[in-house]
């Protein structure tokens, strides 16, 4: 049966600016209130808009806790997050309210497994390093010994979370010539590992001991949580490099940062943090960690099939149908 309300079309609040072509669609199918100004909402906004919203669509910088759903109205019935990670809703609250959560997986996994490639040569080859000098006028001219990295080609890389962007920066790795190792919650199917010519590591901690890169694609859950922790960290070889574009509270960033500033780990690229937009003054201070502002999707394609994403799930979910991307609570932990 369709859920779509006798008095008209479902009220959507989107919390934040959207690709112009789906403002624009989702005007044309919803009651839609969209945020033009692209402020993040406060608590107290949010609040507000769980208790006028059939549907919510928030995005990263939303934390949809338990707190805020407390405040939804019996008119709230999904909210259809921008963005494939969901860490920021907390999924056993929403399920208890009765609420449905959806995603928007499989249209960002390229784009994001680019920056994150884009991060893994970034960092040994000293890139932004190098552009900075230049920049600031201080190339005096080509000599042997200058700004000399690390060749990646013949090195292993060690992904943390064999998902579908582990999977396409695996496929990127091998293209690069990079052995590629993994350690993920379940082993993946031996018709993959031979296409990826990977090598699967059940045990997390000697799979760090033997790595070259380390590449964090996992999701954020309560068992993810500083996964990188002091102790693990220092299991790195002093030549190994951190690179993250999943979500920075899977690394103890303190942590990192201090070993980076003694030497016990030679560089990372980041491109997520622990208390986004505030960046650890630690490691602003490192010459050899390159910092990105959270951008691994952030192409118009993307960032458009995103949005398609969300359409999708509201238009099915208000047809009375199982929207494609729901997301259900034992799958994040
Ligand atoms: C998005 C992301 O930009 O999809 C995700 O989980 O981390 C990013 O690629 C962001 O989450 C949008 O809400």
């Amino acid at each position: 049966m369709s859920r779509e309300k006798k008095s008209g079309r479902p009220r959507v609040i989107v919390t934040r600016k959207l690709p112009d072509a789906i403002e624009t669609r989702m005007a044309e199918l919803f009651d839609v209130r969209l945020n033009l100004s692209d402020n993040a909402l406060t608590a107290d906004q949010l609040k507000e808009a769980v208790r006028e919203a059939d549907v919510l669509v928030p995005t990263v910088t939303d934390d949809i806790g338990a707190d805020v759903l407390a405040e939804a109205g019996d008119q709230l019935k999904l909210i259809a997050n921008f963005g494939a990670g969901v860490d920021h809703i907390d999924l056993a609250a929403a399920h208890k309210a009765g609420l449905s959560v959806t995603n928007t997986p499989g249209v960002l996994t390229e784009d994001t497994a680019d920056l994150t490639m884009a991060l893994i040569l970034a960092v040994p080859r000293r890139l932004f390093e190098a552009e900075k000098l230049l920049r600031d006028g201080d190339w005096d001219g080509w000599c042997p010994t200058f700004m000399m990295g690390h060749r990646l080609g013949g090195k292993r890389l060690g992904i943390i979370g064999m998902g579908r962007i582990g999977q396409a920066v695996a496929r990127r790795a091998k293209a690069f010539g990079i052995a590629v190792h993994y350690h993920n919650r379940s082993r993946l199917p031996e018709s993959v590992e031979t296409e990826l010519e990977a090598t699967y590591w059940d045990d997390l901690d000697t799979m760090l001991s033997r790595m070259d890169v380390v590449s964090v694609n996992c999701p954020l859950t309560k068992d993810t949580h500083h996964l990188l922790n002091a102790d693990r960290l220092q299991r790195l070889q002093p030549h190994a490099v951190v690179v993250n574009t999943a979500r920075g509270e899977v690394i103890d960033e303190t942590a990192l940062a201090d070993l980076i500033e003694v030497g016990r780990i030679a560089g990372a690229g980041l491109d997520v943090f622990e208390n986004e937009p505030t960046i650890n003054p630690k490691l602003l201070k490192l010459d050899n960690v390159v910092l990105i502002p959270h951008m691994g999707s952030a192409t118009l394609e993307s960032r458009t099939a995103m949005g398609e994403k969300v359409l999708i799930n509201i238009r099915t979910f208000m047809d009375g149908h199982r929207p494609p991307d729901r997301v259900m609570t034992k799958l994040v932990g």
